[in-house]
């Protein structure tokens, strides 16, 4: 009798997991969504992640990038994707878009997609699942995540305020990442994404018009160097641009933080316990990295009747 229980109980547990009650997750959502619909949604996916990394790795910051603007503007919806038209100036038009990149990666899985299961996969999906793989592919965590968002039918250049802009400092952002919904420790391992990929000049420049005294001197010369070459230079936040690590945080620690909203998270009494515990164990960041990134990925979803499953993820059907 006692070994029925234990096995209904594993039952019960590994069911709760599979559905994500324990993540606490929105309710229209689930793991294994696609399992009736469209089984190689997964595998098409990873597959269209993977070839474009093969051939250039840098990709999977903008992929992991994306993902998070389309999840701030307007909930997890796909509307990072849709398209200016002629009476619609849309999200991705906005100088906060500055350097999204990796569409075609979204398009070739959605091509596929299409073919293999035509109307089932939403591009909002597609979007959380490749920034997904992209962590897990640049050496990062492998965590599953929750499908079933729907395709957003707005995108407006003007609701992109929604974004942070980098010069905010530790308590602006632990105020606006917790009016979404996020604590400090989650903002702090959100920020931890920035172990991929690089800023432009035009991103920290002010920090040294204004000779910021928490960018490390010799530190101070590269940024400018790096500026010299014009606005759009980029400077990689960590000497391991591709690779998913704690390399990020070692950096704010010696104050070579590459934006002043990266370095503030170090200087603030309010997270920096946060960024020396994650500069150490990189197993630790990992595990609230995935916690949070959940989070992220269910932000203000459309779920069941609402939205739509958009055929051609760059217009609204
Ligand atoms: C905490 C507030 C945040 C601010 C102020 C911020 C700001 C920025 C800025 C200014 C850039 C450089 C853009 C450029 O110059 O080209 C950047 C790059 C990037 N951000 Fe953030 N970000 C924040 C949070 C996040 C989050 C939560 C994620 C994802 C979970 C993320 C992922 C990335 C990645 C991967 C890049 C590199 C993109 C590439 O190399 O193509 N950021 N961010
Ligand atoms: C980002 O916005 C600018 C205008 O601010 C636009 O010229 C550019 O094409 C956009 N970039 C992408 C990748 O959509
Ligand atoms: C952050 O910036 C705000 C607004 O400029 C300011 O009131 C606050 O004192 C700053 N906080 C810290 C910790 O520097």
């Amino acid at each position: 009798m006692a070994s029925l229980n234990l096995v209904f109980g594993v039952i019960l547990y590994s069911y709760m997991i599979v559905n994500g009650w324990i993540y606490g997750m929105a309710t229209g959502l689930s793991m294994n969504y696609y399992v009736m619909t469209c089984p190689t949604a997964d595998i098409i996916i990873r597959n269209a992640v993977q070839t474009a990394l093969q051939s250039d790795p840098t990709l999977a910051a903008a992929l992991v990038r994306m993902h998070f603007h389309d999840c701030f503007v307007q909930g997890c919806d796909g509307s990072v994707l849709i398209d200016s038209t002629k009476s619609n100036t849309a999200e991705k038009d906005s100088p906060a878009n500055l350097s999204l990149r990796g569409y075609e990666i979204i398009d070739a899985a959605k091509q596929e997609l299409e073919r293999q299961c035509p109307g089932f996969v939403s591009c909002a999906d597609i979007l959380a699942m490749a920034a997904r793989d992209a962590v897990f592919l640049a050496s990062g965590p492998f965590y599953e995540i929750p499908k079933g968002r729907r395709d957003g039918t707005r995108s407006k250049i003007e609701d992109t305020i929604d974004l942070p802009p980098p010069t905010l400092n530790s308590s602006q952002l632990i105020t606006i990442f917790g009016n979404r919904g996020f604590t400090a420790q989650d903002m702090v391992a959100l920020s931890g994404a920035h172990t991929l990929g690089v800023a432009r000049c035009s991103s920290f420049k002010f920090r040294l018009d204004a000779a910021d005294p928490t960018i490390e001197t010799t530190f101070a010369k590269t940024l400018s160097n790096t500026c010299a070459t014009g606005d759009d230079a980029e400077q990689p936040f960590d000497s391991t641009r591709n690779i998913f690590d704690s390399g990020y945080f070692s950096e704010l620690q010696r104050r070579a933080g590459v934006l002043f909203s990266d370095q503030t998270l170090f200087e603030s009494a309010a997270t920096r316990g946060l960024v020396n515990k994650y500069a150490f164990n990189r197993a630790l960041f990992n595990m609230d990295f995935q916690r949070a990134m959940l989070k992220m990925g269910q932000l203000d979803v459309k779920e069941g009747s609402e939205g739509e499953i958009r055929s051609n993820c760059h217009i609204i059907n």
